[in-house]
């Protein structure tokens, strides 16, 4: 081909020389959005009222209790000192030279901030089933002055916040920060109501500040779910009070561990910003790390070669056919739940990758025949889920305990899906409610290369070149191209609540958890908040599209220290759209 055709995109750039970027850069993608090119400055004198009553602006505010008020507060004292703090000048949005920011000579400054919530908050907003809070809202910000949010709940409140902090930019004289799209006007509201990431603190575990950090950005992405898969064979660092036991033998050092008062910490501060942390403890395949201290309960802890009894080492699953079991869990549970239950609507109990070997060991079973465990494993799930559910939360287990193990569940129960293929169609067919994460395209762990070691000789030959099972890497495009209910019928479509993103931690820990995790996690952040198609144009979004939205999203994570990976070289983060576009 001799010459490219200029695609639409690039023609569109050129109706905005001072500020080239198509869109406000807000992301995920509000449903409707309209902008314009007027510049207001933004201080800290801006008069922000709530349902009519005055919300003084406190640097840093610290909620006191549970309420509407205190979330929407302490949801203002972060958006207003988000802006002032992360100091964003956004010269590398735009070429070398280029005039990008207004001159002081003119100041229209924002005069107000009017937020009102149009209904009482149920309790359940603060620790909602999927569907159950409303968060959509409305913005508008006038060429005047004066801000306009509208919301049903005080979360829609918050995801209106944090839309209205990516409208701003610090300039580089260092002492103004302006916003240079007045007027907006913004309709927003997610496409699906489950949007999360499950961190898996078992592998490598996870220290406080980097799970709380990893909250903060999940809030700044309308992300609300944070799945933390708390146990698994590799280790146990959850402190459970009535059988420390658990952890002094089970966590990998006794700072590795969780106590209730970091749990509930985690909680709370998920909470706050919408985002509800809720809890596995995969079982009854995924627990080898019992057996450290309740090795009476557990078999094939650590056996080799490990694949002939598990995924990975060291393998262990529960005996399914032991009483002791089943009071072991009823002990676990109610130390557990209680404590959890005031922030988590869900509580996950595993189910995926249980291998059918590991019950030959057993010596009340001696089996890996189908028709003997199947039973067994039925009344194991019917047992436990009894529990969740009498402590008022929702189960959610993996899709081999009903696709695998036709396992019989109740109504309620969610499942999550990830081998990919038509798991979610076969999921939905059978009327089961959904959350996806299929690996193919929301394995933020895989494509990285293999952390096993093969030995010399036939193994050597077997692993080489060393790639790890669920390869290739997902590259931001690539997670960005996945909808969760392509090839649904609008029946099963409705079944679907949202996905997570997977974050298993083989080879991540704090040192690289950031770059690993953002901005990809955003990028099904929007897939899930605004969908896969646009519903203004009924087409699939455009990469095109949101990689300016994206590059910028990607410096407002860094600015407010996150370590989030590039997405691209720095030219293109300057250049125009279609100057890094590949066309045909
Ligand atoms: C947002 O505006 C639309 C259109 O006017 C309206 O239907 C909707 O109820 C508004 N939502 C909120 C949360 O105010
Ligand atoms: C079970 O163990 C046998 C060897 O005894 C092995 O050949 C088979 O692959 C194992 N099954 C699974 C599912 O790992
Ligand atoms: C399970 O245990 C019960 C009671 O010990 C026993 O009667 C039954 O045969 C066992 N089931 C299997 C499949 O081994
Ligand atoms: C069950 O065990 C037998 C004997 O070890 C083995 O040949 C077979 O592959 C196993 N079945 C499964 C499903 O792993
Ligand atoms: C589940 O049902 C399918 C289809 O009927 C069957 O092929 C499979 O063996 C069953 N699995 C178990 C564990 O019973
Ligand atoms: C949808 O169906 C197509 C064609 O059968 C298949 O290639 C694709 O993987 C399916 N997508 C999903 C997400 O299931
Ligand atoms: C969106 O992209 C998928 C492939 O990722 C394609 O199958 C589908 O037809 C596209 N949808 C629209 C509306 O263009």
């Amino acid at each position: 081909m001799l010459f490219q055709t200029p695609s639409l995109v690039s023609a569109l750039c050129f109706l905005y020389p001072l500020f080239p970027h198509p869109v406000a850069a807000v992301w995920p993608a509000p449903q409707k959005i309209t902008k314009g090119d007027a510049v207001l400055y933004l201080n800290q004198n801006i008069e922000v009222t709530y349902n009519g009553a005055f919300i003084p602006y406190t640097y840093g505010y610290t909620p006191s209790g549970f309420n509407s008020k205190e979330i929407v507060q302490a949801g203002i004292s972060r958006a207003l000192t988000g802006i002032f703090n992360s100091k964003f000048v956004p010269w590398i949005l735009h070429k070398p030279g280029a005039k990008y920011e207004p001159d002081l000579s003119e100041q229209e400054w924002l005069k107000t901030l009017e937020i009102i919530q149009t209904a009482e908050d149920d309790p359940s907003a603060f620790k909602p089933l999927a569907g159950e809070v409303d968060e959509s809202y409305n913005l508008t910000l006038s060429e005047t002055g004066e801000v306009k949010l509208t919301a049903v709940s005080s979360i829609g409140v918050l995801r209106g916040l944090e839309t209205f902090t990516q409208l701003f930019y610090q300039h580089s004289t260092g002492t103004f920060w302006y916003t240079p799209y007045a007027p907006v006007s913004i309709q927003d509201s997610p496409k699906f109501p489950h949007r999360g990431i499950l961190l898996d603190t078992a592998r490598h575990f996870f220290p406080l500040e980097d799970i709380l950090r990893t909250i903060d950005a999940m809030s700044w992405s309308k992300l609300n779910r944070l799945h933390v898969h708390v146990t698994d064979s590799q280790s146990w660092p959850l402190v459970i009070p009535s059988m420390p036991e658990l952890s002094e033998k089970g966590a990998y050092h006794p700072s590795e561990t969780y106590s209730p008062e970091d749990i509930e910490k985690i909680q709370k501060y998920g909470a706050y910003r919408g985002v509800q942390v809720y809890f596995e403890i995969d079982m009854p395949g995924h627990i080898g790390s019992v057996s450290l201290s309740h090795p009476e309960l557990i078999v094939a802890y650590n056996e080799q070669p490990y694949h002939w009894w598990c995924a990975q080492p060291p393998c262990g699953a529960f005996k399914l056919n032991n009483t002791a079991v089943d009071e072991f869990l009823e002990k676990l549970f109610d130390d557990f739940f209680p404590r959890i239950e005031p922030y988590s609507a869900y509580f996950h109990t595993g189910g995926d990758e249980l291998n059918k070997n590991d019950s030959m060991l057993d010596e009340g079973i001696r089996s890996n025949s189908s028709e003997v465990l199947q039973p067994l494993l039925q009344k194991f799930i019917d047992a436990q889920h009894k529990r969740v559910r009498e402590a008022g939360l929702t189960p959610v287990v993996w899709e081999e305990i009903p696709l695998e193990w036709n396992v019989t569940l109740g109504e309620e129960v969610v499942v999550q899906a990830w081998l990919g293929g038509s798991t979610v169609k076969k999921l939905t067919g059978k009327g089961h409610r959904v959350i996806d994460s299929n690996y193919n395209f929301w394995y933020l762990d895989c494509g990285r290369g293999q952390w096993i070691t093969w030995e010399n000789g036939l193994p050597f030959r077997t692993g080489y070149p060393f790639n790890d099972w669920c390869g290739p890497t997902k590259s931001w495009g690539l997670i960005y191209s996945h909808d969760p209910t392509a090839n649904l019928t609008a029946e099963e479509a409705k079944l679907v609540l949202g996905g997570e993103v997977a974050v298993w931690s083989e080879t991540i820990d704090p040192m690289n958890l950031d770059s690993i995790v953002w901005p990809r996690a955003s990028v099904a952040g929007e897939v899930l908040w605004s969908g896969r198609i646009d519903e203004n144009t009924g087409q699939n979004r455009s990469q095109i599209e949101a990689f300016p939205r994206l590059t910028e999203f990607r410096e407002r994570l860094v600015k407010k220290g996150v370590r989030a990976s590039p997405i691209t070289q720095e030219f293109c983060v300057q250049g125009e759209p279609w100057e890094c576009e590949f066309a045909m």
